[in-house]
């Protein structure tokens, strides 16, 4: 079976293309396009398959990321994750269906919620105050939800999260199975899990409906590639029907061959990768091992401890915490940009996320340690306890899509305690909402706010076009 990327470097340095795209990989028109590798950029022509109807070279492909990734069947997604999440939620309910999910789930999956009008129950992960941070979401509260919902047709969850950890998936997925749920699992951040013995199992092997992987966050593959894996023959094909709904008619060609590539190599070589990637994570371990007032989430003194209500960690996260530094996660994340030209993924109060990919070596990652080494070797310890920085419960008082088509007004951040929210207000990254429309703004909602703005972070309103105003419903 020959590969997507070798059928198209062979056709497109043959042929005269008189079809899309219109660069027509003229790269003396257009200079740019020679970096951005315009020499093979097409979308369907004869030969290369349908996205939306695979039957030929994107069968095959799809068919061996299935057999790689131990799936039932796989898709492969060119618009990400988000893709993926709008799809899998459409085609798993029904218009008013309820639904439970982790509040912690990602900007798409409450997109889905309003295109579907759907009713959301929500389970909230337990917060570990050691790190501040989201932690696992536990089968008591997964149970707590599907009682107060007995006709809630379907579970959604995110494993791993943004800063790594895990929940029992098998124990709650058998328990969503019990109740007749169908599970749909946003492994955005774990594309790299159940391929090999070094890193954690994942939703797949632990039988979950449909998972949805970011290919290009942790795995060799281009922004934006992405796959879903379906379990049931009958939700594989309501899936593709969904994903013609929000899926390009022009799907890249460079995309499709990255991702049919990435499997291939993973199939090919995965053992080898896996083992040293795992070997650059041991790297850096053994160098954070000497941090005295850094800590790194599972590494170093860490290792080993139990860190309440987190069930388990994933190892390709690096999540450094400032809590007991005199420094916050913004200073931190400048020193390691002007002092060592290290950019990392995520920058919060309290700490900074260093994401690993399977593109890493020993070297990136001990540069990182000698960074994170050197730095803390010119910190003190805090002098007293930081305030805590954890995204603050909401309290829903009026369902989404009505508080999202209400009347409403702009109010500034810091005067917008005690009202009703008329918009989705986000701190990016990583795109988890911190309310949605509906719910109550508390006064701990705008102290996370204001401390999120002077961190640098975005700030995402659905309505409001400036970071400081927030939408309010007017008559509330
Ligand atoms: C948990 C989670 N799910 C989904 C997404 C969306 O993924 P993508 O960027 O591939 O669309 C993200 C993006 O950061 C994410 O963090």
């Amino acid at each position: 079976m020959d590969s997507l990327f070798n059928q198209l470097v062979m056709s497109c340095a043959n042929t005269l293309p008189m079809h899309m795209p219109g660069h027509k990989r003229n790269t003396t028109l257009a200079p740019y396009l020679k970096k951005l590798a315009a020499d093979i950029d097409i979308t369907e022509i004869l030969g290369f398959d349908h996205l939306h109807a695979p039957g030929g070279i994107l069968r095959d492909g799809m068919d061996r990321a299935a057999r790689v990734f131990h799936a039932e069947h796989s898709f492969f997604l060119v618009g990400g994750s988000s893709l993926g999440m709008l799809a899998s939620i459409r085609a798993a309910t029904r218009p008013g269906d309820a639904i439970l999910m982790a509040r912690n789930c990602h900007l798409s999956v409450y997109n889905a919620i309003a295109l579907n009008h759907l009713k959301p129950v929500y389970i909230y992960p337990e917060v570990n105050e050691d790190y501040q941070i989201n932690a696992s979401i536990s089968a008591e509260a997964l149970e707590e939800a599907i009682i107060s919902r007995r006709d809630a047709k379907v579970l959604v969850l995110t494993n791993p999260t943004y800063e790594g950890v895990l929940s029992d998936l098998t124990a709650i997925i058998d328990m969503a199975h019990q109740y007749g749920l169908t599970v749909i699992v946003d492994e955005a951040h774990g594309a790299h899990l159940g391929l090999s013995p070094l890193f954690p199992s994942g939703a797949v092997r632990a039988g979950a409906d449909i998972v949805v992987q970011s290919l290009h966050k942790t795995m060799p593959s281009l922004t934006q590639t992405a796959l879903a894996h379906v379990r049931s023959a009958p939700l594989a094909q309501e899936m593709q029907r969904q994903l013609s709904v929000f899926e390009t008619t022009s799907p890249s060609f460079l995309l499709l061959a990255s991702i049919d590539s990435c499997v291939k190599l993973i199939q090919d070589e995965g053992d080898r990768l896996f083992a040293a990637w795992a070997e650059a994570l041991g790297a850096f371990d053994r160098m954070v091992g000497q941090l005295q007032v850094l800590r790194v989430l599972g590494y170093g003194q860490e290792r080993g401890s139990t860190l309440p209500h987190v069930w388990g960690l994933e190892p390709s996260k690096l999540y450094i915490s400032t809590l007991s530094a005199d420094l916050n996660g913004q200073e931190l994340a400048s020193l390691l940009r002007r002092s060592y030209h290290i950019e990392p993924e995520m920058i919060a109060p309290q700490g900074v996320l260093a994401m690993t990919g399977m593109g890493d070596t020993v070297h990136t990652l001990t540069r990182l340690g000698k960074a994170l080494v050197e730095i803390d070797r010119e910190q003190s310890p805090v002098k007293q306890p930081k305030a805590s920085f954890t995204v603050p419960r909401a309290r829903s008082v009026m369902p989404m899509q009505t508080a999202e088509r209400a009347p409403y007004q702009l109010v500034p951040v810091e005067e917008a305690a005690e009202r009703i929210i008329a918009e989705r207000l986000i701190v990016y990254p990583p795109g988890v909402p911190v309310l949605v429309p509906g719910e109550e703004i508390s006064p701990q909602v705008v102290r996370y706010v204001m401390a999120s703005m002077a961190a640098d972070n975005t700030i995402l309103h659905s309505r409001s076009e400036q970071a400081d105003l927030i939408a309010v419903l007017r008559d509330a």
